[in-house]
């Protein structure tokens, strides 16, 4: 189905400045994160009063016996959509973003997921990446899941199942209905045995879908948009546990030509719909939500980049996303160009240096602040890692 999103700027005005009156909004701005020595106590308390036992991290135990130290998707979703806040799913590829992500959540007590491609499972190995993660497990205290970005086959989301991720993404959305319900039906009956959730997608992205970010190098004037009724009947019909809508928004740097336009009205009428339906809260994705902060496109160019029209979602648009129901916020293209600014930086300033840790050192320290703001200042999770 094709948009009839409005991009004039009066409505994008409007839509930015109302309160969504359904469903009932979360807060407009994140409030504080509680202190850890507070926290602590309110934890006990509240563990005692419900007279459940403190657990930090569940696990999940794969059809192999496996174990990864982990907290469910679930779960994270679950107490998100009660505290009205959004997580941060981020990409990883290498060991310093991991590092990078790790620590800012730890630092700011901000739940997590991290999230691998295929294209990320063939840079770095499936391997690897899975003894990264464990290392950051074992070195933090947070939640961590790990979820499948944009897996396109139902044999990779059973390998990624098989070995301990805790959410998988089946993405069909570039088939036909039948065929988009058919395949994620299959992925829905073999995660759900193995206690892994399942996020789809319907409507369609514009530009790459898988992973190719930037490279899609189409704008989102166009496209597949999410429609609320077929939103409510694929729910229905696959039982997936999460959704990812299109509503304007694309993967990549160069999401819009002139204003930006994601059709928030839209969101708000999927989220009723499902409600109405009475398939509850139920947990809205929403990916390309990279906001391509400006400092970030200006230090890349300062130090000899190319990435003039760069343009992302306004950090207000994802706030009004995270109010409205969009419980994991995709973010992939924010972390890569703080990473290369971050080298650049040291390449321009410091021609001589060819220690890989004196250009890897700041661009993982750039990748942190970033994460940092996110989580603190848009994302609503600092402070609720232990909730
Ligand atoms: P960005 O390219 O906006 O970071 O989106 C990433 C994403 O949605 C991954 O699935």
């Amino acid at each position: 189905m094709k948009s009839n999103a409005d991009t004039g700027k009066n409505k994008i005005e409007k839509s930015r400045n109302k309160i969504p009156e359904f469903p009932p909004a979360g807060p407009g701005k994140c409030s504080k994160p509680e202190t850890a020595f507070f926290g602590f106590f309110r934890r006990r308390i509240s563990a005692m009063l419900s007279g459940r036992k403190q657990t930090r991290r569940c696990g999940r135990k794969t059809n192999n016996q496996k174990f990864m130290p982990l907290t469910h998707t679930k779960d994270l979703f679950a107490k998100a959509l009660k505290g009205k806040y959004a997580l941060g799913a981020f990409n990883v590829n290498n060991m310093e973003l991991i590092q990078a992500i790790v620590e800012a959540c730890e630092e700011e007590k901000a739940p997590l997921i991290l999230q691998i491609s295929k294209g990320a499972r063939s840079y770095a190995n499936p391997v690897y990446l899975k003894k990264l993660i464990e290392a950051a497990v074992s070195l933090s205290n947070v939640p961590i899941a790990v979820h499948l970005d944009h897996g396109d086959t139902f044999e990779l989301c059973k390998q990624c199942i098989d070995e301990g991720f805790t959410s998988v993404m089946i993405d069909a959305s570039h088939e036909p209905w039948e065929k988009n319900v058919e395949v994620t039906k299959k992925v829905v009956e073999y995660a759900h045995k193995y206690n892994c959730s399942v996020e789809s997608e319907l409507g369609h992205l514009v530009g790459a879908q898988f992973d190719e970010g930037e490279e899609g190098g189409a704008h989102s004037t166009s496209g597949h948009y999410t429609n609320p009724d077929e939103a409510v009947q694929f729910v229905k019909e696959t039982g997936c546990d999460s959704l990812a809508v299109a509503i304007g928004n694309s993967h990549g740097a160069f999401k819009f030509k002139g204003e930006q336009h994601l059709d928030l009205e839209r969101l708000k009428a999927i989220k009723k719909a499902l409600m109405d339906a009475n398939l509850g809260d139920y947990p809205l994705v929403l990916h390309g939500a990279s906001s391509v902060p400006k400092y970030l496109v200006d230090e890349i160019n300062k130090y000899g980049g190319q990435m003039p029209d760069a343009q992302g979602v306004p950090e207000p648009d994802i706030e009004i996303a995270r109010r409205v129901g969009c419980t994991k916020v995709n973010i992939d293209t924010d972390l890569r160009m703080a990473m290369t600014a971050g080298i650049r930086k040291v390449f321009a300033e410091s021609p001589k240096e060819f220690d890989p840790r004196k250009y890897m050192g700041p661009a993982r320290t750039h990748v942190k602040d970033l994460v940092r703001h996110k989580v603190k200042n848009v994302l609503c999770c600092a402070g609720h890692a232990f909730d």
